[in-house]
């Protein structure tokens, strides 16, 4: 058992030993009646003091997820008899509590004002193009619906993306060192597939894209979350981690991080390959939203384009920006890891769908996505001011958030006292929902958060939603 402990994080040591072997415990990667390691060990393991472990063996025998032994030792209490994976033990319940963050997951009863899903409206989106394009190559090519696909992506797809990643991101890439997957969330699949043991460490932002936690927590890889500021992860953090043991991957979105909406600075994106070069870990660049930039200013050029020793893989995602429907994103990665990721890729699903990848080419051949992009910009600048006005109205001075510079989401931090939990009982009851921020965390959330998505609904529907909740917010501050 690999447990992960950061020492100068806000979660005291004991919480993030608890979680993380609650969290094993849950998953069933540690199964009923498996001997749990001494608290001796584990002490000398995590370098801290014996009676912090005893502290956490004494709350989980309480909670009845272990029992203690006189003389034996402790031992795993779970529903789960094999362990899911090895044993397949084929029971829908190890799964259900496998995706314990998920955005999916949270709030899965419809609300009127969704603001808990980091998409974009539909009316936003180029549906109607799309839909023409679509039925002239049904009409033109039906055989794209009889025919595979190459594994690593349409040709013509391929040669497009390089262009747009050129034209758009200012980074020049062949269409060789292009993979096509079903969407930036398969690209973290097949990276993680490919490269991760369930013995390995994987590094992510704190708060971070909780899908992306899930999918390293459920293979079983420690997580270490690295702490955050307004100029994203913090590299001192991360390097000092390094000395102890460095990880096998470290995760980011540095681009209008969801959740918190920050931009890791340029010296930083160095920074980041400069420790990944030096103790040979790989850098995950997941590229959602980088398109939709507010007031006219750029973000600063990816990861990826400063990396020359080919430790960054690339995900460009383009559900956020142009068709979620289609389900498709991109992975660049330099020759030396390209062919491990081809032959994972084709183990999943030996390549994404034809038709999909044909009816996307048109719209980015046009000018129309170049105006596309610039309108989205404009319609979801006006929704994040529409959003921040409210709360201004509302909530000065008692909540903490920073105006997102793009991307979809604006995190909020609550203060100290008041309840997330019962915030989203009183929204439910509004049908209203938000994410609780605490799916972005690893272990505890430090303080309480929420994040909004204000990119889901129309102007108007935002504006009544914004509204209600923020009333709902300066309700429950006065009961705090
Ligand atoms: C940061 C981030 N990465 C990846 C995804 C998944 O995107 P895709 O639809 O490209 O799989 C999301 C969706 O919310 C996201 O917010």
């Amino acid at each position: 058992m690999k447990l992960v402990v950061q020492k100068d994080s806000a979660t005291p040591i004991h919480q993030q030993i608890y979680h993380q072997i609650l969290n094993r415990i849950q998953t069933g990667s540690l199964s009923d009646g498996e001997k749990m390691p001494s608290l001796r060990k584990l002490s000398t393991e995590l370098k801290v003091n014996y009676l912090t472990v005893n502290k956490v063996y004494q709350r989980l025998e309480e909670e009845g997820h272990i029992e203690i032994l006189q003389g034996k030792g402790a031992f795993v209490k779970s529903k789960h008899k094999t362990k899911p994976y090895t044993e397949g033990s084929g029971e829908q319940e190890v799964f259900s509590t496998l995706l314990q963050r998920s955005q999916y997951l949270v709030n899965r009863t419809k609300s009127h004002y969704d603001f808990s899903k980091a998409v974009v409206s539909p009316g936003l989106l180029p549906s109607h193009f799309l839909a023409q394009q679509t039925k002239k190559i049904l009409d033109e090519n039906p055989m794209v619906l009889t025919t595979y696909g190459p594994v690593e992506g349409d040709e013509e797809l391929r040669d497009e993306v390089s262009k747009y990643l050129e034209h758009q991101l200012g980074y020049k890439t062949e269409a060789e060192n292009i993979l096509i997957t079903s969407g930036v969330q398969q690209g973290i699949n097949i990276v993680a597939n490919t490269f991760l043991t369930a013995t390995d460490t994987v590094a992510v932002e704190s708060p971070c894209y909780g899908a992306a936690i899930d999918t390293f927590m459920n293979r079983g890889n420690a997580i270490l979350p690295i702490l955050m500021d307004e100029e994203g992860m913090r590299m001192d953090v991360l390097e000092e981690q390094c000395h102890v043991a460095p990880p096998k991957l470290v995760y980011v979105n540095p681009t209008f991080q969801n959740p918190t909406g920050r931009t890791m600075s340029e010296k930083r994106r160095k920074e980041l390959l400069e420790l990944a070069e030096t103790y040979g870990f790989l850098v995950v660049e997941d590229d959602s939203f980088s398109e939709v930039y507010f007031d006219g200013v750029l973000p600063p050029k990816p990861i990826k384009f400063f990396d020359t020793s080919g430790h960054c893989i690339f995900l460009k995602g383009f559900s956020k920006t142009m068709a979620p429907g289609i389900r498709l994103g991109a992975l660049v990665a330099d020759k030396s890891l390209y062919e491990a990721l081809y032959i994972s890729k084709a183990s999943m699903d030996v390549g994404s769908p034809l038709l999909n990848q044909k009816a996307l080419l048109p719209f980015m051949r046009t000018r129309r996505m170049k105006d596309h992009h610039e309108k989205l910009r404009i319609a979801l600048q006006i929704r994040r001011d529409i959003t921040r006005e409210i709360f201004d109205v509302y909530l000065e001075g008692k909540v903490q958030y920073e105006l997102p510079k793009g991307g979809l989401n604006l995190w909020v931090e609550l203060p100290e006292p008041v309840d997330v939990e019962a915030l989203q009982v009183a929204a439910k009851e509004h049908s209203i929902s938000f994410l609780p921020g605490s799916t972005c965390y690893v272990t505890d959330a430090p303080t309480p958060s929420i994040r909004l998505s204000y990119s889901t609904l129309s102007d108007r529907e935002n504006t009544e939603g914004v509204t209600q909740l923020a009333s709902l917010i300066a309700v429950q501050l006065t009961k705090s």
